[in-house]
């Protein structure tokens, strides 16, 4: 439907905007992307939209049209199990707080998850002072609306959570104002209040944060969308906002590439930081 020409003027745009490297063997998803984005800007030339984006309209759009948000709550809920047997356990022993990030929020699935294991982590240690802060970024502003509104459709969702997780504690309860005997559920202020989300390119250069300025970081099912070098260049500067002894989780496919010789494996995707990128 697309000629090869339309396709890597959109392969190149999404390279340009995200770092998102679309193989030639992604033509059919480039096409279905392109549709998405025609849609979204109610166009029906795709030469027209193409034309828009190079001239730096209506990006952040394209970028929605383009990135993959595919996400769930707990996913790979080893890592939340983790999360709360061995990091927070640690941190608690320690009185010490904890910083975490989660460089790619999506629709906020993975954040939420990450607050509902630390707070269950202070009523299992007994430590209701244990202090914590999370900041969640993502470069989609769609999916960040999303996840500031907290709002979710229970039975899109009711099967995602451990049975170390009573979700009553952490959303309310909304009856589905369009689907009958439907529920939305909706995070919990206090909940909600404790992460700070924001947008945030990871192909930016250079990272806005502290070295050492994490003592977690989630980096999960986001660096496959990058080609190689790319990864490797993100991989070092997360790695120098992670401090010595803090934990990396890459996603299910994910490796840590360049970084291999500076952590230490300590479960399914989860790396310790034992020295310095050098
Ligand atoms: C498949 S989701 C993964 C969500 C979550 N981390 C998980 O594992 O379930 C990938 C996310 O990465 C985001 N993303 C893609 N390119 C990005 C970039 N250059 N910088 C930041 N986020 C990006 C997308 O917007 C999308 O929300």
């Amino acid at each position: 439907m697309y000629s090869a020409q339309q396709l890597n003027r959109a392969r190149q745009l999404a390279y340009l905007h995200s770092g998102i490297a679309l193989s030639d063997n992604k033509d059919i998803m480039i096409g279905n992307r392109l549709d998405k984005l025609k849609r979204a800007l109610q166009q029906e030339n795709v030469d027209t939209v193409l034309t828009a984006i190079e001239n730096g309209n209506h990006i952040e759009a394209f970028i929605s049209a383009f990135t993959t948000n595919k996400t769930n709550f707990f996913r790979e809920d080893f890592h939340f199990e983790d999360l709360w047997h061995r990091v927070a356990k640690q941190a608690i022993d320690e009185g010490k707080g904890l910083k975490v990030y989660s460089s790619a929020a999506s629709t906020g699935e993975e954040p939420y998850s990450i607050l509902m294991t630390l707070e269950n982590s202070k009523h299992l240690f007994n430590a209701p002072y244990f202090n914590y802060s999370l900041l969640a970024t993502d470069i989609d502003t769609n999916v960040l609306a999303h996840c500031g509104r907290g709002i979710y459709e229970w039975n899109k969702i009711e099967g995602d959570f451990p049975d170390w997780i009573k979700p009553s504690e952490y959303f309310m309860r909304r009856t589905h104002p369009e689907k009958n005997g439907e529920y939305l559920v909706k995070i919990k202020e206090a909940l909600g209040r404790k992460v700070k989300f924001e947008q945030f390119n990871l192909m930016s250069n250079p990272y806005p944060f502290k070295s050492s300025e994490f003592d977690v970081i989630f980096c999960r099912n986001v660096l496959i969308y990058f080609n190689q070098d790319d990864q490797n260049s993100i991989l070092k500067k997360l790695f120098t906002a992670l401090r010595i002894g803090g934990t990396l989780y890459l996603g299910h496919s994910e490796s840590p590439l360049t970084l291999a010789p500076y952590v230490e494996r300590c479960g399914q995707n989860i790396f310790i930081k034992v020295k310095e990128f050098a």
